[in-house]
């Protein structure tokens, strides 16, 4: 039996129980040297842990290149990498010291390959992305090629769509968003084995969202949650003492704020949201309606609830912040345009998501020591809420270099990465013992506030492929209300696309 112990793993290898890969993983995970691997190996059949192996992986045969390859265990591999749950739990990572390389040993077998990953763009992200590429580029002989994703999810959805439908294998590993496992399942790679260990490790709830068909086709990077930054020298100033708990207040301290400091700086607005018209205003507008009584876009059976006239009363009020408490750019902000704002001193308010913290709070951010978070507001009685968001990675069935790409997103979905990500970056860890880290909840003192807030998720589960048209849906509707519509006259015609696209 291979019950966690050198002996187990021997005696399951001799077995023939455990593929060459599994191997090599407990055994990294056990902390064994080279000798001890290469013996395992041998355990296991076939031949030394430097010789090719031809597999069948996301529809077409994969043989991995032995040119160049250092054997697994060599001094190639970081050495003294710890494994996933391991003594680095707790650790203090900066910028500059992306955590070791844990599975290097087992990625090394696919040195000289290069894995074309989609990484992000939003705020700091793409330069975390950078560093550990790097770090497993020097532990792995692996090379990453970034490639840029569109920042916004609607055009992110479309790029990915277009080279899904043409199987392309140029891209192997790509970021998920958490409403996309139902639409994008049948292009991706099946984790549930490669994964099995790793995914009982994370939030459940999130496990249960990228397994689809039985199939766990996306692994867990970092969650979101829609939550307010206020500026906490401008409530001083104006006497408030404390953030907004209802959507009245948030009117009332933004018009104080507005008034007072426009004279001295026009460009003075008072809220600022994600006000374009894509997947980003979805999010909004379902925090406004399910903190209003507007309650949600459709009820669990999948019939469209959204036509109330809670939901419309809440959107012409939001109509009415354009222009008096949100500045007039607002219908056209996605994440980062909104973040620009707050962060370059220009607005009071700032609906975003978790990884603005890092950024607001920086030392070189000009209101550095003058950001608050708190839940959004609710109107009396209904609940404070936050949309749930988040971004998975994932392995694209027409990859050439799926095993590869296992390992890179191993690593990057990693207990230590997700340390690293949540301290460096405030990006939400999808692994609970994570979040429990001291330097963790010290990167991220909000956490704790947060989880009382009450979750609003997004039907795409419901309704899978349409999903994406039942948000353009409501997108769109809600950007022409922004924009001057009356909510009276959209919300009917929205609430018969959703019936439209979701059946
Ligand atoms: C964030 C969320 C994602 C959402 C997007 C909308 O990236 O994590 O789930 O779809 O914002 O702009």
């Amino acid at each position: 039996m291979d019950d966690g112990t050198v002996t187990g793993l021997y005696r399951a290898a001799l077995a023939g129980r455990l593929s060459r890969r599994d191997v090599l993983r407990r055994a990294t995970a056990l902390g064994l040297s080279t000798p001890a691997i290469a013996a395992l190996l041998a355990a296991c059949g076939g031949g030394g842990a430097g010789e090719p192996t031809a597999t069948t992986a996301g529809g077409g045969t994969v043989v991995t290149p032995t040119a160049g390859r250092t054997p697994a265990g060599s001094p190639a591999a970081s050495p003294g990498a710890s494994p996933a749950g391991s003594p680095t739990a707790g650790m203090t990572y900066t910028m500059d010291t992306p955590p070791e390389v844990f599975n290097a040993d087992a990625a090394s077998q696919y040195r000289g390959q290069t894995i074309t990953y989609y990484g992000d763009t939003v705020g700091i992200g793409g330069e975390l992305d950078q560093a550990l590429a790097q770090k497993f580029t020097e532990a792995t002989g692996i090379t990453i090629n970034i490639v840029p994703k569109p920042q916004s999810a609607t055009e992110n959805y479309a790029t990915y769509l277009r080279l899904f439908q043409a199987q392309s294998p140029d891209m192997d590993v790509m970021m998920i968003d958490v409403i996309w496992p139902g639409a994008f399942a049948p292009h991706l790679l099946d984790l549930t084995e490669a994964f099995a260990e790793e995914a009982a490790q994370h939030y459940q709830t999130i496990i249960e969202n990228n397994t689809i068909d039985g199939k766990l086709v996306a692994i867990p990077w970092f969650a979101d949650f829609g939550m307010l930054y206020y500026r906490t020298d401008l409530l001083d100033k104006y006497g408030f003492s404390s953030p907004p708990q209802t959507w009245d207040e948030l009117e009332e301290m933004a018009r104080t704020i507005v008034e007072g400091e426009q004279g001295a700086n026009p460009n003075f607005g008072g809220f600022v949201f994600q006000g374009n018209a894509y997947e980003g205003l979805t999010c909004n507008a379902l925090e406004w309606l399910a903190s209003t009584g507007g309650g949600r876009l459709m009820d669990d059976q999948g019939n469209v609830t959204v036509n109330n006239p809670e939901a419309i009363a809440t959107l012409n009020r939001v109509r009415g912040w354009i222009g008096t408490i949100c500045p007039r750019g607002v219908t056209s902000y996605q994440e980062e345009d909104s973040r620009n704002v707050f962060q370059g001193g220009n607005a009071a308010f700032l609906r975003n998501w978790p990884y603005v913290y890092a950024l607001a709070t920086a030392a070189d951010s000009p209101v550095a020591g003058q950001v608050g978070v708190a839940p959004l507001p609710a109107a009396a009685g209904q609940p404070h809420v936050g949309t749930v968001g988040g971004w998975q990675l994932a392995v694209s069935r027409y990859s050439r270099v799926p095993e590869a790409a296992a390992e890179f997103v191993r690593y990057m979905t990693s207990p230590q990465v997700q340390s690293y990500r949540a301290q460096v970056g405030s990006f939400v860890p999808t692994i609970p013992s994570v979040a429990a880290e001291e330097p963790v909840i010290k990167a991220m003192p909000f956490l704790a506030e947060m989880e009382d807030v009450e979750r609003v998720t997004r039907p795409s589960r419901q309704t899978g492929e349409q999903y994406n048209q039942v948000s353009t849906a409501v997108f769109q509707g809600v950007n022409a209300i922004l924009n001057g519509q009356d909510a009276a006259q959209v919300v009917p015609q929205m609430a018969q696309q959703i019936e439209r696209a979701a059946s």
